[in-house]
């Protein structure tokens, strides 16, 4: 449960929220308390805020908020908690629902306690409390045993430095200026519950308790739906995460079961991983591949240009060899006629010496 309790100083605010933290077990985080110890501390933020909460006024926003951001960091904060006196103003208000935005722990409730001015003049101007042990007394409505010393410890009781009449005017005009308009922030969001806190201390804190219950039973509703909607989500993780979901009973089984959507998702990083890989091995083989293409495309140019130029070398060879053969063939046919044409010339001569050795027997 992360509370807001809202009101004028005196109205019964810490009183309260200490009821309440005792009940939910959750811490009550006042950063009028806060403020105080560092004052009584005497740290440079406490010396810093004194003065101004002696006159009071607010303390700067960015020291609140410093002082808050490190008190939500303990651990006692995350089961709930109950803030007293914050915010104070809008700025406050604003920087506080960024802060819980952060941490995802928005405030469920915030409360307003009302109560009229002459109670809390009363209730403020006869406060008490005990420096060694805390405890609060008030003159007029819950007096000690003996006017100034602790019921419970015998410690001496002090009155708040801003508990004078005129600090507490201050005060309650800080809260109408600037603190009303939170309230009004929170009635707008419809997270606002106002109670009447001018009764007995245990009446008031029954109407507080109901308030409370009302808001945590629905918040109860919101959470058990969600938490049915992230079991059907992990349930369908489950089924998504394959075989080791299925092995489900007991042991490393079960365990397994349980850690498959987690593995399931690793494993689809891996596969998605992979694949990239094996995408980029391909296009780099095939970049080899058409790289090795290319060369033995240009070497296979280069061949057949060798080649034709081969063919077109021998050719001229074969034409060159062909011409020379003519030459030789004629060369080789020529004698032949030659010595044909010589034969038929010899034959001739002779034919021509026969027919002169015939002639002179006929004169005879
Ligand atoms: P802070 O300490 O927060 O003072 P406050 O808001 O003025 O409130 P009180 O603590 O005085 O009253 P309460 O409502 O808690 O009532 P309580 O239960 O004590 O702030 C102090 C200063 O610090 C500020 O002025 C400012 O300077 C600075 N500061 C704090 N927060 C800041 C912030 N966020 N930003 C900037 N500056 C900041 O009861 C009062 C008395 O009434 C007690 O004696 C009690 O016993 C009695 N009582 C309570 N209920 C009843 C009842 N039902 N019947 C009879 N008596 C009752």
């Amino acid at each position: 449960m992360r509370l807001v309790l809202l009101g004028a100083p005196g109205c019964g605010k810490g009183t309260q929220g200490q009821l309440l933290a005792e009940q939910y077990r959750i811490p009550e985080i006042s950063t009028g308390d806060l403020l105080r110890k560092a004052v009584a501390a005497g740290t440079p933020l406490g010396k810093a805020a004194k003065a101004v909460m002696d006159a009071g006024k607010l303390v700067s926003d960015e020291i609140v908020m410093g002082v808050i951001r490190e008190r939500m960091q303990q651990p006692d904060t995350r089961q709930g908690f109950i803030l007293d006196g914050f915010p104070r103003n809008l700025a406050q208000a604003e920087q506080l629902d960024e802060l819980f935005e952060e941490l995802g722990r928005p405030i469920d409730l915030a409360v307003l306690i009302e109560v009229e001015v002459d109670s809390i003049l009363q209730r403020l101007l006869g406060r008490r409390t005990c420096v060694s042990c805390g405890a609060s007394y008030n003159m007029f409505y819950a007096p000690p045993r003996m006017d100034d010393s602790c019921d419970e410890c015998g410690g001496r009781l002090k009155r708040r430095s801003d508990d004078n009449e005129e600090t507490i005017g201050n005060r309650l005009r800080i809260y109408e200026t600037q603190t009303l308009p939170v309230v009004e922030r929170y009635r707008e969001q419809g997270r606002l519950r106002v109670i009447q806190g001018s009764g007995e201390i245990q009446d008031v804190f029954r109407a507080l308790s109901k308030a409370v219950e009302e808001v945590r039973a629905t918040l109860g509703s919101r959470d058990r739906s969600a938490a049915i909607r992230r079991a059907v989500a992990r349930k369908q993780n489950t089924a998504r995460g394959g075989s080791a979901a299925k092995a489900g009973g007991s042991g490393k089984a079960a365990k397994k079961a349980a850690a498959a959507p987690a593995a399931g998702k690793k494993k689809a990083a891996k596969k998605k991983v992979q694949a990239k890989k094996k995408v980029q091995a391909k296009k780099k083989t095939a970049g080899k591949k058409a790289a090795v293409s290319r060369k033995k495309a240009v070497a296979g140019k280069k061949v057949a240009k060798k080649k034709i130029t081969k063919k077109k070398v021998s050719a001229k060879k074969v034409a060159k060899k062909k011409t020379v053969t003519k030459r030789k063939a004629t060369a080789r046919k020529a004698p032949v006629k030659k010595k044909a044409a010589s034969k038929k010339k010899a034959a001739k001569k002779a034919a021509r010496k026969k027919a002169a050795k015939k002639k002179p027997a006929r004169k005879r």
